[in-house]
């Protein structure tokens, strides 16, 4: 590592600070291990205390500042996100891999999502009901919760923290973010974004580390009070249990295996431009990744030819040169998984009908390349066909019917995302109504979902919560619900009433 790698630094009560053991460690590009993106805090349990500690005295100004002003400063940072865009973009694609067309996405979902609820400061609707009882009035309000534990995926390392930070700030919360490991530069994108654009001392502050280092001392922090997780099901499950001894609120965001249900009537080229998409855009990397694609035995061949006839011809290289279409995978240890389950699905009888290679050759020798990778003939009993890989791997599963194809995509562990390529309207609403998951298309991969729309799954993809959209405001903040009696004498609720 030559010494001008960059060190960055924690952001804890307005200040970026080293780490109080002065550990670090460092971040490489996926694409070339030889590019080192920096140098970062490895924090534990008293760092998260102290950025705790800064979001809990900040917390007592913030809630009180009317929140179109606090929209005022997400307004801003939008700005800011347009203008550092294409910065971030490369940051991004150096860091995790995804394309520069993507990573500019990425960066569009923050900008959309500041919007977004930059706007809720002006709304934040509450309710208003009539009282049962006379010169009294009934409503309720949303109220911050306090300090919110944000705790997000390297996959979308601009995108989903703001979905998290920028509704908790809107609501009147401060927060204490750990982004992923792998993606911390993008981490620390957010917060300067944030600060420069006037975001108050401690109402957001970043730790940098692993799971174990930053994540786990905020779940036993009594500190907190809600935390928000994008990540593996794995992982939100302890942290899940991990957080209700101190009762926290805990909105998961997890695992997926959405598929994408092709019918005998389906445009075929669209289907299979659907099916590319979604299974190998963002290398496969993504919670909503179409990693199944059920498909009518009628247009089977048909469909599997053009299918693998694409994958074969998608440029897999490293996401800064503009004309590759898919980048590597996130580390050694994600692409060794994705072999295992390359190794398991041949072990299982499916037929590898393209990829299961790691490339190595050339310019692939410094990255986690791995060619895109089909299996056909796929049973949905298999593993390939029930468990998330979040890779470059797709699974190709014949059906007879639409009722077959619900019941096999309803037939697994998660429910985030499905698809269904049909012309016929009456079996698209079927599909929309019986399929089990958050979030359902038309004629359009599994991926792709807009900020200003609930976002979320059901099953072992979440537990019960949605965010970005209005949803997001459920997440970080509660109710509270108010009655104002104005008759100037006691009157008694849920007593037998009296007079009219
Ligand atoms: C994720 O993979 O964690 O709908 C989020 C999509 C993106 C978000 C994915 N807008 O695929």
């Amino acid at each position: 590592m030559s010494s001008d790698t960059q060190t960055y630094l924690n952001f804890i009560d307005g200040q970026w600070v080293p780490s109080a053991s002065g550990e670090l460690f460092e971040n490489r590009s996926p694409a070339n291990i030889d590019d080192v993106i920096g140098r970062f805090q490895k924090s534990h349990a008293e760092d998260v205390v102290r950025a705790v500690e800064a979001a809990e005295a900040a917390f007592h100004e913030w809630r009180l500042v009317p929140a179109p002003r606090r929209a005022e400063i997400l307004y801003r940072a939008a700005q800011i996100f347009t203008e550092r865009k294409d910065k971030y973009a490369h940051d991004m694609t150096r860091e995790m891999g995804k394309v520069l067309g993507e990573t500019g996405g990425d960066v569009q979902e923050a900008i959309d999502m500041s919007q977004l609820m930059a706007g809720e400061g002006r709304r934040m609707y509450g309710q208003t009901v009539p009282s049962e009882l006379r010169n009294k009035f009934a409503m309720s309000v949303r109220q911050p919760i306090g300090v919110c534990g944000v705790i997000t995926a390297w996959n979308f390392p601009i995108a989903v923290p703001s979905w998290k930070i920028l509704p908790a700030l809107v609501c009147g919360n401060t927060v204490v973010f750990k982004p992923a490991e792998e993606a911390p530069l993008s981490g620390i994108n957010v917060v300067k974004t944030l600060v420069d654009a006037g975001l108050p001392r401690g109402v957001v502050n970043l730790v940098t580390s692993d799971g174990p280092g930053a994540g786990a001392p905020m779940l036993s922090d009594p500190g907190v009070g809600v935390v928000s997780f994008t990540g593996s099901t794995e992982t939100g499950r302890a942290i899940n249990l991990a957080c209700a001894g101190t009762f926290k609120k805990v909105h998961l965001e997890m695992g997926g295996k959405n598929v994408i249900m092709v019918m005998d009537d389906a445009r075929l080229d669209l289907a299979v431009d659907g099916a590319i998409w979604g299974g190998f855009g963002t290398t496969g990397q993504r919670c909503t990744a179409a990693s199944r694609v059920i498909v009518h035995e009628k247009v089977y061949a048909q469909f599997i030819d053009r299918f693998v006839a694409r994958a074969k011809a998608l440029r897999v290289g490293d996401g800064l040169d503009p004309n590759t279409e898919m980048g590597p995978s996130i580390s050694e240890t994600q692409l060794n998984k994705v072999m295992e389950y390359v190794e398991i699905g041949q072990r299982e009888g499916a037929t590898l009908a393209t990829g299961g290679h790691r490339m190595t050759s050339g310019g692939y020798a410094k990255g986690y390349f791995l060619e895109p990778t089909i299996f056909t003939d796929v049973s949905p009993t298999m593993r390939i066909a029930r468990e998330e890989i979040f890779g470059p791997v797709v699974s190709v599963i014949p059906c007879g019917s639409l009722d077959q194809a619900i019941a096999i995509a309803n037939d697994v562990e998660y429910g985030l995302s499905a698809s269904i390529y049909t012309q016929d309207i009456d079996r698209a609403f079927a599909a929309m109504r019986d399929v089990y998951t958050g979030l359902f298309y038309v004629n359009a991969p599994t991926i792709g979902a807009e900020v200003h729309l609930p976002f979320g799954g059901t099953k072992a993809t979440g537990n019960g919560h949605r965010e970005a959209g209005i949803a997001a405001l459920d997440v970080f903040s509660e109710w509270k619900s108010i009655y104002v009696d104005f008759s100037g004498k006691l009157q008694r609720a849920q007593m037998d009433i009296e007079e009219i």
